[in-house]
């Protein structure tokens, strides 16, 4: 992608939220294994996002070009590693919210680990095709978003050092 586009909001970026559950707990080193695939893959690909993993659960952010994003949604969700996943918004951004990150690995602290599960355990009861959600987990995405901005020992995986 060429880096002048980027900076003067020339990009028109798809953007992917979904949720879903693995198969079995994951170990920190699984996750950490699938974060390094991940940022491997995504960096080729010119796709940025974030990743949480919390209690069984999976919310990542995927931001990209309409193709790329199409494919690698196809490539994770036939995964053997979870299952049910759920879009759960879909829409084009000017300017991509993780744009340093091909995959960020968020990890919240307890206090907001259980807003984060209460946000989780409500999307259940909305949304669905007759009424999708528009942006849905706030707090959650809020979050990720704020862990991106903030969290130190992410520095360390910044994908363009
Ligand atoms: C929850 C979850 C999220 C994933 N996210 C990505 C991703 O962002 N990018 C990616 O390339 N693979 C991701 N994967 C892994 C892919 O499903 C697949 O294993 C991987 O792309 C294969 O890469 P390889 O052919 O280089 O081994 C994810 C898997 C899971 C279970």
């Amino acid at each position: 992608m060429d880096k002048s586009d980027k900076r003067s909001g020339m990009e028109t970026i798809r953007q992917v939220i979904y949720i879903s559950q693995a198969i079995r707990p994951m170990k920190q080193e699984d996750i950490e294994e699938l974060v390094a695939t991940a940022s491997h893959n995504n960096r080729q690909l010119g796709i940025t996002g974030a990743l949480l993993y919390i209690e069984n659960s999976f919310v990542q952010v995927l931001e990209g070009e309409d193709a790329p994003i199409t494919r690698l949604l196809a490539t994770i969700e036939s995964d053997p590693r979870h299952r049910n996943m759920r879009i759960l918004s879909d829409r084009t951004i000017d300017f991509r919210n993780f744009e340093d990150w091909s995959m960020a690995y968020v990890k919240p602290d307890p206090q907001d680990s259980s807003i984060i599960i209460s946000e989780l355990q409500s999307t259940s009861s909305v949304g669905g095709d007759e009424d999708p959600i528009v942006m849905p987990l706030p707090h959650t995405f809020a979050m990720m978003q704020h862990l991106y901005e903030t969290d130190a020992t992410l520095q360390r995986a910044r994908s363009n050092t």
